[in-house]
Protein backbone atom coordinates (compact mmCIF):
# COMPACT_ATOMS: atom_id res chain seq x y z
CA UNK A 1 0.00 0.00 0.00
CA UNK A 2 1.49 3.49 -0.60
CA UNK A 3 1.89 6.15 1.93
CA UNK A 4 2.35 9.39 0.58
CA UNK A 5 5.32 11.59 2.58
CA UNK A 6 3.92 11.88 5.71
CA UNK A 7 0.97 14.49 5.97
CA UNK A 8 0.57 15.16 2.33
CA UNK A 9 -2.48 14.11 2.08
CA UNK A 10 -3.46 16.19 5.08
CA UNK A 11 -2.15 19.08 3.94
CA UNK A 12 -3.21 18.71 0.82
CA UNK A 13 -7.31 18.06 2.36
CA UNK A 14 -6.65 21.63 4.43
CA UNK A 15 -5.46 23.20 1.35
CA UNK A 16 -8.22 22.66 -0.80
CA UNK A 17 -10.70 23.60 2.35
CA UNK A 18 -8.57 27.15 2.51
CA UNK A 19 -9.00 27.83 -0.85
CA UNK A 20 -12.56 26.27 -0.58
CA UNK A 21 -13.38 29.26 2.00
CA UNK A 22 -12.35 32.06 -0.19
CA UNK A 23 -15.11 34.09 -1.56
CA UNK A 24 -18.66 33.91 -0.28
CA UNK A 25 -21.46 32.11 -0.87
CA UNK A 26 -22.61 28.38 -0.70
CA UNK A 27 -19.64 26.52 -2.19
CA UNK A 28 -16.83 27.62 -3.95
CA UNK A 29 -17.13 31.24 -6.06
CA UNK A 30 -13.69 32.42 -7.25
CA UNK A 31 -14.84 33.83 -10.80
CA UNK A 32 -11.82 33.53 -13.63
CA UNK A 33 -9.87 37.29 -13.02
CA UNK A 34 -11.66 38.02 -10.45
CA UNK A 35 -10.76 38.93 -6.67
CA UNK A 36 -11.35 35.75 -5.52
CA UNK A 37 -9.37 34.10 -8.10
CA UNK A 38 -5.95 36.24 -7.41
CA UNK A 39 -6.85 35.72 -3.81
CA UNK A 40 -6.57 31.82 -4.39
CA UNK A 41 -3.18 32.32 -6.30
CA UNK A 42 -2.12 34.53 -4.06
CA UNK A 43 -2.12 31.77 -1.21
CA UNK A 44 -1.04 29.37 -3.59
CA UNK A 45 2.19 31.65 -4.49
CA UNK A 46 2.85 31.41 -0.72
CA UNK A 47 2.74 27.77 -0.77
CA UNK A 48 5.08 27.62 -3.16
CA UNK A 49 7.55 30.03 -1.86
CA UNK A 50 7.70 27.89 1.40
CA UNK A 51 8.02 24.66 -0.80
CA UNK A 52 11.38 26.75 -2.45
CA UNK A 53 10.22 26.97 -5.71
CA UNK A 54 10.56 29.81 -7.41
CA UNK A 55 7.59 31.80 -8.29
CA UNK A 56 6.79 33.80 -11.32
CA UNK A 57 3.50 35.35 -13.14
CA UNK A 58 2.86 34.88 -16.79
CA UNK A 59 1.45 37.60 -18.85
CA UNK A 60 -2.08 35.89 -18.54
CA UNK A 61 -2.15 35.95 -15.20
CA UNK A 62 -1.14 32.34 -15.01
CA UNK A 63 1.00 31.80 -11.95
CA UNK A 64 3.89 29.09 -12.00
CA UNK A 65 6.31 27.77 -9.74
CA UNK A 66 9.53 26.27 -10.52
CA UNK A 67 12.10 23.79 -9.19
CA UNK A 68 14.79 24.43 -11.31
CA UNK A 69 16.71 21.24 -13.21
CA UNK A 70 20.32 21.29 -13.26
CA UNK A 71 20.23 21.81 -17.57
CA UNK A 72 18.03 24.89 -17.74
CA UNK A 73 18.41 24.51 -21.92
CA UNK A 74 15.75 21.41 -21.77
CA UNK A 75 12.20 21.73 -22.67
CA UNK A 76 10.16 21.90 -19.16
CA UNK A 77 8.11 19.73 -17.05
CA UNK A 78 4.85 20.83 -15.99
CA UNK A 79 2.02 19.97 -13.95
CA UNK A 80 -0.86 21.90 -12.49
CA UNK A 81 -4.39 22.93 -13.41
CA UNK A 82 -7.04 26.00 -12.36
CA UNK A 83 -7.74 27.50 -9.23
CA UNK A 84 -10.72 29.53 -10.37
CA UNK A 85 -14.18 27.78 -10.13
CA UNK A 86 -17.56 27.90 -11.08
CA UNK A 87 -20.49 29.42 -9.40
CA UNK A 88 -21.36 27.24 -6.32
CA UNK A 89 -18.36 25.13 -7.65
CA UNK A 90 -17.14 21.85 -5.30
CA UNK A 91 -13.31 21.85 -3.53
CA UNK A 92 -11.76 19.83 -5.80
CA UNK A 93 -12.48 21.02 -9.40
CA UNK A 94 -9.11 22.64 -10.43
CA UNK A 95 -7.57 23.19 -6.77
CA UNK A 96 -6.96 19.20 -6.87
CA UNK A 97 -4.20 19.69 -9.74
CA UNK A 98 -2.80 22.43 -8.49
CA UNK A 99 -2.47 21.19 -4.59
CA UNK A 100 -1.15 18.17 -5.72
CA UNK A 101 0.96 19.27 -8.46
CA UNK A 102 2.58 21.36 -5.60
CA UNK A 103 2.78 18.34 -3.29
CA UNK A 104 4.52 16.38 -5.69
CA UNK A 105 6.90 19.19 -6.75
CA UNK A 106 7.85 19.75 -3.33
CA UNK A 107 8.66 16.21 -2.58
CA UNK A 108 10.85 16.33 -5.60
CA UNK A 109 12.72 19.28 -4.12
CA UNK A 110 13.70 17.35 -1.11
CA UNK A 111 15.36 14.44 -3.30
CA UNK A 112 16.84 16.44 -5.99
CA UNK A 113 18.59 17.54 -8.17
CA UNK A 114 16.73 16.83 -11.49
CA UNK A 115 17.79 17.56 -15.26
CA UNK A 116 14.57 19.59 -16.25
CA UNK A 117 13.02 22.17 -14.75
CA UNK A 118 9.69 21.37 -12.67
CA UNK A 119 7.03 23.95 -12.53
CA UNK A 120 3.69 23.77 -11.13
CA UNK A 121 0.90 25.87 -12.63
CA UNK A 122 -2.13 27.40 -11.84
CA UNK A 123 -3.72 28.48 -15.66
CA UNK A 124 -6.42 31.59 -15.21
CA UNK A 125 -10.23 31.46 -15.63
CA UNK A 126 -10.59 28.04 -17.32
CA UNK A 127 -14.11 27.78 -16.54
CA UNK A 128 -15.02 30.80 -18.80
CA UNK A 129 -18.46 31.13 -16.51
CA UNK A 130 -17.99 34.77 -16.15
CA UNK A 131 -17.26 35.82 -19.23
CA UNK A 132 -18.47 32.76 -21.38
CA UNK A 133 -15.28 31.21 -23.15
CA UNK A 134 -13.16 28.61 -20.89
CA UNK A 135 -9.29 27.88 -20.75
CA UNK A 136 -8.16 31.48 -21.06
CA UNK A 137 -4.93 31.32 -19.06
CA UNK A 138 -3.97 27.94 -20.96
CA UNK A 139 -5.26 29.77 -24.56
CA UNK A 140 -3.26 33.30 -24.22
CA UNK A 141 0.12 30.92 -23.29
CA UNK A 142 -0.94 29.45 -26.77
CA UNK A 143 -1.69 32.16 -28.68
CA UNK A 144 -5.59 31.50 -28.77
CA UNK A 145 -6.89 34.57 -27.39
CA UNK A 146 -8.51 36.96 -30.50
CA UNK A 147 -8.52 40.68 -30.03
CA UNK A 148 -12.38 39.94 -29.98
CA UNK A 149 -12.48 38.05 -26.80
CA UNK A 150 -11.09 40.72 -24.59
CA UNK A 151 -14.29 42.55 -25.11
CA UNK A 152 -16.61 40.06 -24.00
CA UNK A 153 -18.39 41.47 -21.05
CA UNK A 154 -19.62 39.60 -17.64
CA UNK A 155 -23.01 40.07 -15.81
CA UNK A 156 -22.26 43.71 -14.39
CA UNK A 157 -20.82 44.54 -17.64
CA UNK A 158 -17.45 44.92 -17.10
CA UNK A 159 -14.90 43.55 -20.14
CA UNK A 160 -12.47 40.86 -19.88
CA UNK A 161 -9.54 43.73 -21.51
CA UNK A 162 -10.85 45.66 -17.85
CA UNK A 163 -10.38 43.14 -15.89
CA UNK A 164 -6.83 42.26 -17.07
CA UNK A 165 -6.20 45.83 -16.39
CA UNK A 166 -7.30 45.68 -13.48
CA UNK A 167 -4.50 43.14 -12.67
CA UNK A 168 -1.92 45.12 -14.35
CA UNK A 169 -1.56 42.92 -17.10
CA UNK A 170 -1.99 43.82 -21.04
CA UNK A 171 -2.15 40.59 -22.98
CA UNK A 172 0.29 39.71 -25.86
CA UNK A 173 -1.93 38.27 -28.17
CA UNK A 174 0.62 36.20 -29.94
CA UNK A 175 1.19 33.68 -26.83
CA UNK A 176 4.69 32.65 -25.81
CA UNK A 177 4.48 29.15 -26.02
CA UNK A 178 7.85 29.61 -27.06
CA UNK A 179 9.40 28.51 -24.24
CA UNK A 180 7.10 25.47 -24.30
CA UNK A 181 7.11 23.04 -21.50
CA UNK A 182 7.97 19.36 -23.04
CA UNK A 183 5.59 17.79 -21.26
CA UNK A 184 2.20 18.89 -19.23
CA UNK A 185 0.76 16.29 -16.71
CA UNK A 186 -2.42 17.50 -14.95
CA UNK A 187 -4.45 15.45 -12.34
CA UNK A 188 -7.83 16.10 -11.58
CA UNK A 189 -11.22 14.99 -10.05
CA UNK A 190 -13.22 12.41 -12.55
CA UNK A 191 -16.19 14.69 -12.28
CA UNK A 192 -18.45 11.47 -13.03
CA UNK A 193 -19.06 7.75 -11.34
CA UNK A 194 -16.78 5.36 -13.77
CA UNK A 195 -14.28 5.08 -11.21
CA UNK A 196 -15.88 4.60 -8.08
CA UNK A 197 -17.59 1.77 -10.54
CA UNK A 198 -14.61 0.26 -11.31
CA UNK A 199 -13.25 0.48 -7.43
CA UNK A 200 -10.10 2.52 -9.06
CA UNK A 201 -8.91 5.64 -6.92
CA UNK A 202 -6.89 6.92 -9.80
CA UNK A 203 -7.60 6.37 -13.72
CA UNK A 204 -5.79 7.40 -17.29
CA UNK A 205 -7.08 9.55 -19.76
CA UNK A 206 -8.10 8.81 -23.61
CA UNK A 207 -8.73 11.77 -24.95
CA UNK A 208 -10.73 15.17 -24.27
CA UNK A 209 -14.15 15.67 -25.78
CA UNK A 210 -14.97 17.82 -28.39
CA UNK A 211 -16.78 21.05 -27.24
CA UNK A 212 -18.55 23.79 -28.81
CA UNK A 213 -20.01 26.90 -26.41
CA UNK A 214 -21.98 29.42 -27.67
CA UNK A 215 -25.67 31.01 -28.37
CA UNK A 216 -28.35 30.60 -30.10
CA UNK A 217 -30.77 33.91 -30.80
CA UNK A 218 -34.56 33.91 -31.43
CA UNK A 219 -35.85 37.46 -31.93
CA UNK A 220 -40.05 37.34 -31.56
CA UNK A 221 -42.56 40.16 -31.67
CA UNK A 222 -42.95 41.58 -27.87
CA UNK A 223 -46.87 42.69 -27.15
CA UNK A 224 -49.19 42.80 -24.41
CA UNK A 225 -49.79 38.91 -22.81
CA UNK A 226 -53.34 40.05 -22.24
CA UNK A 227 -54.59 41.74 -25.19
CA UNK A 228 -52.42 39.80 -28.19
CA UNK A 229 -54.39 36.89 -29.18
CA UNK A 230 -52.61 33.43 -29.07
CA UNK A 231 -52.68 33.06 -32.92
CA UNK A 232 -50.12 35.18 -34.43
CA UNK A 233 -48.26 35.66 -31.61
CA UNK A 234 -44.23 35.48 -32.53
CA UNK A 235 -43.14 34.40 -28.86
CA UNK A 236 -39.33 34.16 -28.67
CA UNK A 237 -39.33 32.21 -26.01
CA UNK A 238 -41.15 29.46 -27.46
CA UNK A 239 -38.72 29.52 -30.45
CA UNK A 240 -35.77 28.96 -27.49
CA UNK A 241 -37.80 26.47 -25.86
CA UNK A 242 -38.67 24.36 -28.69
CA UNK A 243 -34.95 24.85 -29.62
CA UNK A 244 -33.69 23.34 -26.39
CA UNK A 245 -35.52 20.25 -26.82
CA UNK A 246 -35.04 19.44 -30.09
CA UNK A 247 -30.83 20.15 -29.38
CA UNK A 248 -31.70 17.26 -26.45
CA UNK A 249 -33.21 15.19 -28.75
CA UNK A 250 -30.10 15.73 -30.84
CA UNK A 251 -27.42 14.69 -28.46
CA UNK A 252 -29.38 11.79 -26.74
CA UNK A 253 -29.50 10.16 -30.67
CA UNK A 254 -25.73 10.44 -30.34
CA UNK A 255 -23.17 7.67 -28.82
CA UNK A 256 -21.37 9.71 -25.97
CA UNK A 257 -22.76 12.73 -26.93
CA UNK A 258 -24.11 15.66 -24.92
CA UNK A 259 -25.45 19.03 -25.20
CA UNK A 260 -27.13 21.40 -22.53
CA UNK A 261 -28.93 24.71 -22.58
CA UNK A 262 -27.57 26.48 -19.19
CA UNK A 263 -29.64 29.70 -19.46
CA UNK A 264 -31.60 31.80 -21.47
CA UNK A 265 -31.79 35.27 -21.03
CA UNK A 266 -35.31 36.57 -22.12
CA UNK A 267 -36.52 40.41 -23.02
CA UNK A 268 -38.62 42.35 -21.63
CA UNK A 269 -38.39 39.46 -18.82
CA UNK A 270 -41.52 40.22 -17.22
CA UNK A 271 -44.59 38.67 -16.41
CA UNK A 272 -46.97 40.42 -18.66
CA UNK A 273 -44.77 40.89 -22.08
CA UNK A 274 -44.70 38.40 -24.54
CA UNK A 275 -41.15 37.73 -25.03
CA UNK A 276 -39.43 39.37 -28.10
CA UNK A 277 -36.12 38.14 -27.69
CA UNK A 278 -34.49 35.06 -26.49
CA UNK A 279 -30.84 34.18 -26.07
CA UNK A 280 -29.94 30.34 -25.14
CA UNK A 281 -26.58 29.49 -23.99
CA UNK A 282 -25.37 26.10 -26.12
CA UNK A 283 -22.58 23.84 -24.43
CA UNK A 284 -22.31 20.29 -26.57
CA UNK A 285 -19.32 18.03 -26.52
CA UNK A 286 -18.81 14.62 -28.04
CA UNK A 287 -15.96 12.43 -27.76
CA UNK A 288 -14.96 11.71 -31.53
CA UNK A 289 -14.63 13.79 -34.52
CA UNK A 290 -17.32 11.77 -36.57
CA UNK A 291 -19.66 12.53 -32.82
CA UNK A 292 -18.64 15.94 -32.66
CA UNK A 293 -19.61 17.07 -36.70
CA UNK A 294 -22.99 15.10 -36.40
CA UNK A 295 -23.85 16.72 -33.12
CA UNK A 296 -22.92 20.36 -34.09
CA UNK A 297 -24.53 19.93 -37.46
CA UNK A 298 -27.90 18.04 -35.39
CA UNK A 299 -27.58 21.98 -33.41
CA UNK A 300 -27.09 24.27 -36.14
CA UNK A 301 -30.27 22.51 -37.82
CA UNK A 302 -32.49 22.63 -34.62
CA UNK A 303 -31.59 26.58 -34.76
CA UNK A 304 -32.36 27.48 -38.34
CA UNK A 305 -35.47 25.12 -37.95
CA UNK A 306 -36.84 27.32 -34.49
CA UNK A 307 -35.81 30.47 -36.60
CA UNK A 308 -32.88 31.23 -34.21
CA UNK A 309 -29.42 32.75 -35.29
CA UNK A 310 -26.61 30.54 -34.07
CA UNK A 311 -22.81 31.41 -32.86
CA UNK A 312 -20.44 28.34 -31.69
CA UNK A 313 -16.61 28.48 -30.95
CA UNK A 314 -15.78 24.95 -31.26
CA UNK A 315 -12.89 23.03 -29.56
CA UNK A 316 -12.13 19.73 -31.54
CA UNK A 317 -11.52 16.63 -29.07
CA UNK A 318 -8.33 15.72 -28.42
CA UNK A 319 -6.30 12.96 -27.52
CA UNK A 320 -3.63 12.88 -24.67
CA UNK A 321 0.22 11.86 -25.61
CA UNK A 322 0.92 8.26 -25.74
CA UNK A 323 4.58 9.24 -23.91
CA UNK A 324 3.37 10.82 -20.49
CA UNK A 325 0.43 8.60 -20.37
CA UNK A 326 3.02 5.24 -20.84
CA UNK A 327 4.72 6.70 -17.31
CA UNK A 328 1.71 7.08 -15.63
CA UNK A 329 0.33 3.78 -15.93
CA UNK A 330 3.93 2.06 -15.40
CA UNK A 331 3.26 4.10 -12.20
CA UNK A 332 -0.31 2.85 -11.59
CA UNK A 333 1.10 -1.03 -12.06
CA UNK A 334 4.27 -0.34 -10.18
CA UNK A 335 1.88 0.13 -7.50
CA UNK A 336 -0.40 -2.37 -7.95
CA UNK A 337 -3.11 -0.45 -8.77
CA UNK A 338 -5.52 -0.65 -11.74
CA UNK A 339 -5.13 1.34 -14.90
CA UNK A 340 -8.41 2.30 -16.31
CA UNK A 341 -8.45 4.33 -19.24
CA UNK A 342 -11.31 6.79 -19.76
CA UNK A 343 -12.67 9.65 -22.52
CA UNK A 344 -13.01 12.85 -20.48
CA UNK A 345 -16.26 14.65 -21.00
CA UNK A 346 -14.96 17.98 -19.29
CA UNK A 347 -12.87 20.40 -21.21
CA UNK A 348 -9.89 21.05 -19.65
CA UNK A 349 -6.10 23.54 -19.46
CA UNK A 350 -4.95 19.89 -20.70
CA UNK A 351 -6.74 20.12 -23.98
CA UNK A 352 -5.35 23.14 -25.15
CA UNK A 353 -1.87 22.54 -24.64
CA UNK A 354 -2.10 19.29 -26.33
CA UNK A 355 -4.07 20.66 -28.99
CA UNK A 356 -0.98 23.20 -29.05
CA UNK A 357 1.05 20.29 -29.58
CA UNK A 358 2.58 20.06 -25.70
CA UNK A 359 2.89 15.98 -24.62
CA UNK A 360 0.08 16.15 -22.42
CA UNK A 361 -1.25 13.66 -20.07
CA UNK A 362 -4.26 13.35 -17.30
CA UNK A 363 -4.69 11.74 -14.17
CA UNK A 364 -8.28 11.31 -13.06
CA UNK A 365 -8.75 10.58 -9.45
CA UNK A 366 -11.85 9.42 -8.38
CA UNK A 367 -14.52 11.50 -7.91
CA UNK A 368 -17.11 10.03 -4.98
CA UNK A 369 -20.63 10.85 -4.24
CA UNK A 370 -21.91 9.48 -7.38
CA UNK A 371 -19.53 11.52 -9.34
CA UNK A 372 -21.13 14.87 -8.51
CA UNK A 373 -19.06 17.96 -9.70
CA UNK A 374 -19.58 21.83 -10.37
CA UNK A 375 -21.20 21.31 -6.93
CA UNK A 376 -20.78 21.67 -3.33
CA UNK A 377 -21.32 17.97 -3.02
CA UNK A 378 -18.41 17.21 -4.96
CA UNK A 379 -16.05 14.59 -2.98
CA UNK A 380 -12.75 12.53 -3.39
CA UNK A 381 -10.83 11.00 -0.36
CA UNK A 382 -7.59 11.80 1.27
CA UNK A 383 -6.57 8.45 0.50
CA UNK A 384 -6.97 9.08 -3.25
CA UNK A 385 -5.16 12.59 -2.95
CA UNK A 386 -2.51 10.66 -1.36
CA UNK A 387 -2.11 8.15 -3.87
CA UNK A 388 -2.61 10.87 -6.66
CA UNK A 389 0.70 12.88 -5.42
CA UNK A 390 2.77 9.44 -4.77
CA UNK A 391 2.00 8.67 -8.80
CA UNK A 392 2.46 12.21 -9.50
CA UNK A 393 5.60 12.68 -8.14
CA UNK A 394 6.90 9.17 -9.26
CA UNK A 395 5.92 10.22 -12.95
CA UNK A 396 7.67 13.95 -12.47
CA UNK A 397 10.97 12.31 -11.46
CA UNK A 398 10.84 9.96 -14.51
CA UNK A 399 9.89 13.27 -17.01
CA UNK A 400 12.46 15.42 -15.09
CA UNK A 401 15.10 12.96 -15.57
CA UNK A 402 15.74 12.45 -12.04
CA UNK A 403 19.01 11.88 -10.18
CA UNK A 404 17.90 8.63 -8.63
CA UNK A 405 14.17 7.33 -10.13
CA UNK A 406 11.99 5.34 -7.49
O1 LIG B 1 -16.91 22.87 -18.57
C1 LIG B 1 -15.99 22.08 -18.40
O2 LIG B 1 -15.92 21.05 -19.03
C2 LIG B 1 -14.91 22.38 -17.42
O3 LIG B 1 -15.40 22.16 -16.14
N1 LIG B 1 -14.42 23.72 -17.57
MN1 LIG C 1 -11.66 21.72 -13.99
MN1 LIG D 1 -15.06 22.58 -14.01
Amino acid sequence: MVTGEAGSGTRALERLERLYTIGSGDGANRPGLSREEQEACELTAGWMRDAGLDVRWDPGGNLLGALPGSRPELPEVWTGSHLDSVPRGGRFDGPLGVVAGLEATAALARRGPFERTVCVVAFRDEEGSRFGMGCFGSRALCGEVEKEELELRDREGRTRHAALRAMGLELPLGGWLDRAPGVFLEAHVEQGPRLAEAGAPLGLVAGIAGLARGSATFIGAPGHAGTTPMAGRDDALCAAAAFVLAVRQAASSIPGAVATVGAIAVEAGAANVIPGRAVATVDARAPSSETFDRLTDSVAAAAAHAGGGLELRRKEPVSMAPGPTGVLRRELERLGLPAPELASGAGHDAGILAAAGVDTAMLFVRSLAGGVSHSPEELTSEEDVVLCVSVLEAALARLAGAASPR
